[in-house]
């Protein structure tokens, strides 16, 4: 697989084109829009070859292997799906769906279609989140305790903003939900067994989610996100040794070394710097051949999550089982 069309032309669309064609061996054959004009407009803008009206006729092209989906969330699971029985491998931008169902449809799809999915979340594919998971399993935090994380982007809309339309999967426990029950969900490599769900609704859409887990072995997780807050994007990892601190795992921050702490019980800071780009690694998987079902398991137990927390919430914030 090397050669992708891009379904949207989203603001995430320009970063990603531009992450998969400086992937070495990938190329960007084709941009599909709603409207021609849009195809066309980000075709020559990002030297493209086809640019294409509307999503299906993306699906029938012989130059393209592979999909990059950049559409509101609502639409992910029917697009997924759509280019897999089209016999095309997809990347999918994060939720990877609206519901559980909807994301269990997509990887059955891509099973059945014996095609490759990921969901385009680039902080597990870091150089940092290798080693982390390193530390992890090799307990350089002792026992794993507690879990903490933050995300928040103050009012970051746009004019038609589909975080802000509830038919659109708009709202951020969707949109960033999936970093903040993600990172819990990596960090103790299993689902909580419960979780409690507190939801301020503006609109009609959740601006802002505080949430705790319980898991196995009295592990707890405690996730705030939001868009009423200024940008946040730390977690906390906390063992009985050490606990571990990174103040920009969804992306590293720009022109800065990428970097997170360990700081021991006698107040010992150890820095670490990492290099790489977390896109390009994660497009280089796709396109391997390397086994996808841990970081496909990681996205379906995700998506579990948020629709315990969606249910939490709803039920004014009582405990619900996973
Ligand atoms: N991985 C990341 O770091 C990251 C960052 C930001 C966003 N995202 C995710 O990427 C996805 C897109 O987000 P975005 O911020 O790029 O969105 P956006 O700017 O609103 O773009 C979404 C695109 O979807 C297409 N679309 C199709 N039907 C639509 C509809 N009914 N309403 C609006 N747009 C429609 C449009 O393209 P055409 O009109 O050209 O068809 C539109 O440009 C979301 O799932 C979001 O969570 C990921």
């Amino acid at each position: 697989m090397k050669r992708f069309g891009v379904l949207g032309t989203g603001r995430i669309t320009r970063r990603l084109v531009a992450d998969l064609q400086s992937t070495e061996g990938v190329e960007v054959t084709a941009i599909a829009s709603r409207t021609a004009e849009r195809a066309r407009w980000y075709a020559d803008q990002y030297g493209i070859a086809a640019a294409v009206e509307g999503y299906q006729a993306m699906l029938g092209r012989d130059d393209v292997d592979a999909v990059y989906l950049s559409l509101p969330p609502s639409l992910h699971a029917e697009w997924s799906i759509a280019a897999a029985n089209a016999g095309k491998h997809v990347l999918c931008e994060k939720p990877l769906a609206a519901t559980p169902l909807e994301a269990k449809a997509i990887d059955q799809a891509c099973r059945e279609a014996e095609v490759r999915w990921l969901d385009a979340t680039g902080w597990l594919h870091h150089p940092r989140t290798t080693a982390a998971a390193n530390w992890l399993q090799e307990g350089r935090l002792g026992q794993v305790g507690h879990v903490s994380a933050a995300v928040s982007f103050y009012q970051p809309f746009q004019s038609d903003d589909h975080r802000l339309d509830p038919s659109l999967g708009g709202g951020c426990l969707l949109d960033l939900g999936w970093y903040v029950a993600g990172l819990a969900r990596f960090a103790v490599g299993e689902l909580p067994l419960q979780v409690a769900a507190d939801v301020l609704i503006r609109e009609g859409v959740s601006q802002r989610l505080t949430a705790m887990m319980w898991f196995d072995s009295n592990i707890t997780a405690t996730l705030s996100c939001g868009y009423d807050t200024a940008t946040r994007k730390w977690f906390e990892i906390a063992g009985t040794a050490a606990s571990l601190v990174c103040d920009d795992f969804t992306r590293p921050w720009a022109e800065r070394p990428t970097r997170c702490w360990i700081h021991d019980a006698a107040g010992k800071v150890e820095q670490h710097s990492f290099e790489g780009s977390q896109e390009r690694a994660m497009i280089e998987l796709l396109a391997s051949d390397q086994p996808l079902e841990q970081w496909q398991r990681q996205a379906l137990e995700t998506q579990q999550i948020l629709a315990a927390l969606q249910k939490s919430a709803s039920a004014g914030g009582q405990k619900m089982a996973v």
